[in-house]
Formats: C-alpha cells, structure tokens, sequence
C-alpha cells in the first residue's frame, strides 16, 4: 500500500484496487499541497467532529460518491448533510471492500463549533483507527491523549505504521508520544498533528531521534510525499 500525507492529521492509502483518506483537511490547512478536486478515494474515515479533521470530508465523499465512516454521531450529522455514510463506534470493527476497520479509543472532544453562532454540536466520542488492508496494519491515532490501553492496541495488532499526534496543547506531546510509541510497538511511527499553526509547533527531528534511541523506527513524512508499506 502507498501512503500519502497531506499534512496535519490527513493521510490518504492507496491499495491496489480501492483507496481511503483519513482527516481530509485539505481547505485551510497551510500543509496541503493537494487540492480537494484532486483527490480520488473510496472511502473518507473521520476521527472527530473538530474542522481540523472533517475539513472538506463532505465535498470528498460527494465528489467521489465515497463513504464516509465515522463514530455514530459524527456519521448521523454528515449523513443530515448528503454524504454517503457508514456509522460505527469505539471497539467495532468491520470488513469494509477495501480493509478491516477498527475503531479504537481517543482521549479528546468531538464537536462542531460554529465560531458565527456561537454554537457548538457535540458528537459523542473520538477515535482512533486501525486499518488492516492487503497483509499490513496502519493504526491513526486521531486527536488524543496518551492512554494506558496503548499497550493493549499493541499487544493485539501487529501495526505496521503508527501516525502519533506529537503538536502538543491538544493532543499527546512529544514526550508522551514517545511512550505510546513504544506501547503500540508499530514497526514504523509517523509523527502528525504538529506545526500546523503555532500552537502545536514541534521538532519532529528531535522526536524521531528519540524514537531511535529506543530502537524504534521512525520517519518524518513531508507533506505530498509518498511512502510505500
Ligand atoms: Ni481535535
Ligand atoms: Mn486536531
């Protein structure tokens, strides 16, 4: 499988036949060196209700009479809006034509705020996703805290390759990604949701040098750049 980052938490794979985007913060995202018409997908996974991670999810999927799957009350709302959509929640998992997906807990919110308004919808929990196509498992942590149950995803899963927040202020920082690094055991960890906007300003260099101080495999991918599993 390729993956392909698009900057902040959006990574697209791409499998033989069929292929899925994750977070698809494309609009507004200063990373992004895609454009939204652009991208060709199958399905769009969505961690949370927060406009960092939906982002243009609703465009996509209509553009490309995709699915969008995403925890219960997140799916509902976006279904209210057109979308094609496929409900689920923390602990379920199905097998979709294109992979096995799981969802998996997140410490975080998930809301839509409308700055105009002053409004904010919630929608239920967060996740995480594990993703199991053609032989590999590619974990995406969403927007988290560090949990203990890290440990437990990677006693369970053999991941391939992890994508761990490190921005801090919101999510996990680098310190604490560092444990979830060694917890999950993936082969290979990712670093996202980091200089993004400045609250969440990082060193991902210093990060993966200290995940190879632990024997861990890291690697920073740059926006638009593309990784082969
Ligand atoms: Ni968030
Ligand atoms: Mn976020």
């Amino acid at each position: 499988m390729d993956i392909i980052y698009h900057g902040h938490s959006c990574f697209e794979i791409r499998g033989q036949k069929e292929s899925l985007i994750i977070d698809p913060f494309i609009t507004g995202n200063p990373q992004a060196k895609i454009g939204v018409k652009d991208i060709r997908v199958n399905y769009v996974l969505i961690t949370h209700g927060h406009g960092d991670h939906v982002g243009d999810a609703l465009d996509i999927a209509k553009r490309n009479d995709a699915t969008i799957v995403a925890p219960y009350e997140l799916a509902t709302y976006m279904g209210w809006k057109g979308a094609k959509v496929h409900p689920m929640h923390i602990g379920g998992s199905r097998q979709f034509s294109i992979g096995r997906i799981k969802l998996t807990q997140a410490f975080h919110g998930s809301s839509d705020v409308n700055d105009a308004e002053n409004k904010i919808v919630y929608m239920g929990m967060p996740c995480g996703y594990l993703i199991t196509m053609e032989g590999k498992t590619v974990y995406h942590a969403g927007d988290t805290a560090l949990f203990g149950d890290m440990r437990l995803i990677g006693e369970l899963n053999s991941i391939d390759a992890a994508f761990l927040p490190i921005g801090d202020n919101f999510t996990m920082g680098p310190e604490d990604a560092l444990l979830a690094a060694k917890w999950l055991r993936a082969k290979l960890v990712i670093p996202m949701h980091f200089n993004t906007f400045r609250i969440i300003e990082q060193n991902p260099e210093e990060f993966v040098l200290k995940l190879r101080k632990e024997g861990i495999s890291g690697e920073i991918v740059s926006s638009g750049e593309k990784l082969t599993l």
